[in-house]
C-alpha cells in the first residue's frame, strides 16, 4: 500500500499539482529531501543554488555540486543561516532539515 500511495503521489507531483510536502511523507527520506529542496523550502534552495540532480541553476550561493557538503554542514546552514542565506529553523521541522541535509550530501557527491 505504501508503494502504491507513493506512486500516486509521484504522479501528482509530476503533473505539478497537489501539496508536495504532505504527499512526500509517504516517500523515502531521500525523496522527501529532493521535494523539499525543489519546492518545499521557502524560499526554495534552487533560487540560489545549482544542484544538477535537482535540476536547479541558482547562482547566488555556492554551486552545491562543487561544494559537496556533508549532511552536518548542510544542516548547520539550514538551522543557523549563513551569510545571505536565511535560517530555515522557523519554517522547516528538524526531520525536514535532516532530510534535505541527507539529500544534498548524497546528490552533490553523486553517491
Ligand atoms: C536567498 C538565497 C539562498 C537560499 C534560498 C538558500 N541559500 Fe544556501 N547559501 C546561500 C549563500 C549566499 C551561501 C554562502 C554563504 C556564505 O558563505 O557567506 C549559502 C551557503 C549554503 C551552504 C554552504 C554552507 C557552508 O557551510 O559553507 C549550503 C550547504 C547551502 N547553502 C544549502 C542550502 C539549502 C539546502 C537551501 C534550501 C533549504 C539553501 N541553501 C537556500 C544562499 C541561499
Amino acid at each position: 500500500m505504501k508503494v502504491r500511495a507513493y506512486l500516486i503521489a509521484a504522479a501528482i507531483l509530476a503533473l505539478g499539482g497537489g501539496q508536495p510536502v504532505t504527499l512526500a511523507a509517504e516517500a523515502s527520506p531521500f525523496e522527501q529531501g529532493r521535494v523539499l529542496f525543489q519546492q518545499g523550502a521557502v524560499p526554495p534552495c534552487g533560487l540560489c543554488h545549482a544542484l544538477k540532480a535537482a535540476g536547479t541553476e541558482g547562482a547566488i550561493g555556492p554551486a552545491l555540486d562543487e561544494l559537496k557538503p556533508d549532511p552536518d554542514r548542510v544542516a548547520r546552514a539550514l538551522r543557523n543561516g549563513i551569510g545571505q542565506m536565511p535560517s530555515y529553523q522557523g519554517s522547516l521541522s528538524e526531520s525536514q532539515i535532516q532530510a534535505i541535509a541527507a539529500y544534498v550530501a548524497k546528490a552533490s557527491a553523486g553517491r
